[in-house]
């Protein structure tokens, strides 16, 4: 058997790893394992139940109010034993998350071969996102092979990691996995969904970056204020579970009218939730790769983005967190439909829904027993 671990610890990352994993299980001379950092706990959990992964090990790394420190410390140790013992062929991780990164320089320290599942996004500045951009420029140097999921993502690494050979340009896992949760005829199961009236349009809401904590997240709450008492539309708040930040959302927009602080759902409602929305803000990245999937336009809650494609085909624009900019877009919006209708219908540049399996093929080439 040929054997390989996929290690993730995050809501995003198991939500775009789900469909590598199901796809690498099909091939019956693989054995696949999982490992689970924990980095986050029940955002993790609700992320794998939908795609009914159950991790075969459970380091269980999260406490609250953890540092990065700690996180690292912790993936790198834990990773680095389960590596020692069972010695996989190679490690897949993804993205730009802590736990990508220590478990990348644990199998780097164990000398086992990685591949960086949505490798070479950038922003050209090592701390913006914090720490996400190191992190990604750090694995993509530790790793061995490489699958974008954009041409211009693989034209970063070729840039980036000289004499890396093996750069694969596959879409991105996310598409796949989205197009398996949406449903035409979905009924939603929270409460204050279910009770939603869709005729009005719906802004869906998202914020969890390190970089908008404090003045920035205070600033896209009074944006957030002006547009639900200005214009005939609702807005739906998905809260992270970070308290850090729910605290700032809830003494925010608490009873403000118009406007529905709700916990993170599940994947699946998340997801049919967006597709039934007129418009998403957020400081995401993998909301910006979903909504052109769904031809929802989305306002980046940031100053830049690693995923300039969407901006580049229309679908996404970036609108920092001043709250003049942000209401000043989302009024044009909401009330110029040309406008809208242009970033609805521009073109989705992520993917075709197949980038699982487009990764399994080129493992099957390089690994046959
Ligand atoms: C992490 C990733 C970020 C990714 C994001 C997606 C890092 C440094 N950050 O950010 O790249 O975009 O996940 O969500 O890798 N918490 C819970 N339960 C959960 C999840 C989180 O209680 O299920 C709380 C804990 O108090 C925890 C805090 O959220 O301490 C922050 O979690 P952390 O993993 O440190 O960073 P995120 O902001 O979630």
């Amino acid at each position: 058997m040929v054997k390989f671990a996929v290690v993730f610890g995050t809501r995003p990352e198991a939500i775009k790893m789900a469909p590598v994993v199901l796809a690498m299980r099909e091939n019956p001379k693989w054995e696949v394992r999982v490992i689970c950092t924990g980095q986050h706990r029940e955002m993790l959990d609700q992320a794998l139940e939908v795609f009914q992964i159950v991790p075969d090990y459970n380091l269980g790394i999260m406490t609250h109010g953890q540092t990065l420190e700690e996180i690292t410390t912790r993936v790198l140790q834990g990773v680095g034993e389960i590596l020692r013992s069972w010695r996989p062929d190679l490690v897949l991780v993804h993205g730009d998350t802590t736990t990508a990164f220590a478990a990348a320089l644990a199998a780097f320290y164990e000398r086992i071969p990685i591949a960086h599942v949505e490798a070479g996004l950038r922003t050209e500045e090592l701390g913006n996102p914090f720490p996400e951009e190191a992190n990604r420029r750090l694995t993509d140097v530790l790793a061995d092979i490489h699958f974008a999921p954009t041409e211009q993502a693989a034209e970063n690494v070729r840039r980036e990691v000289r004499g890396s050979k093996e750069v694969y340009i596959t879409g991105n896992t996310v598409i796949d996995a989205l197009l398996e949760v949406v449903q035409d005829d979905y009924a939603f199961r929270v409460p204050i969904l279910a009770g939603l009236d869709f005729s009005r349009p719906v802004i869906v809401v998202t914020v969890h970056r390190r970089e908008n904590w404090g003045t920035p997240l205070v600033g896209i709450c009074e944006a957030l204020r002006r547009i639900a008492a200005s214009h005939y539309c609702q807005i739906v708040v998905a809260m992270h579970r970070n308290p850090r930040l729910q605290a700032v959302l809830r003494a925010e927009l608490s009873g403000i009218e118009h406007i529905h602080l709700i916990e993170a759902p599940d994947y699946r409602e998340f997801a049919n939730l967006m597709r039934r929305s007129k418009l998403l803000l957020t400081d995401s990245g993998g909301l910006q790769e979903e909504a052109p999937a769904l031809h929802v336009p989305v306002l980046v809650l940031r100053e830049h983005t690693e995923r300039p494609e969407g901006v580049a085909a229309g679908t996404c624009r970036v609108v920092g967190t001043d709250p003049e900019r942000i209401y000043a877009s989302v009024a044009e919006l909401l009330t110029n439909t040309d406008v809208y209708m242009a970033m609805a219908q521009a073109p989705n540049p992520y993917g075709d829904g197949r980038a699982a399996r487009r990764i399994c093929g080129i493992l099957e080439q390089k690994y046959t027993v």
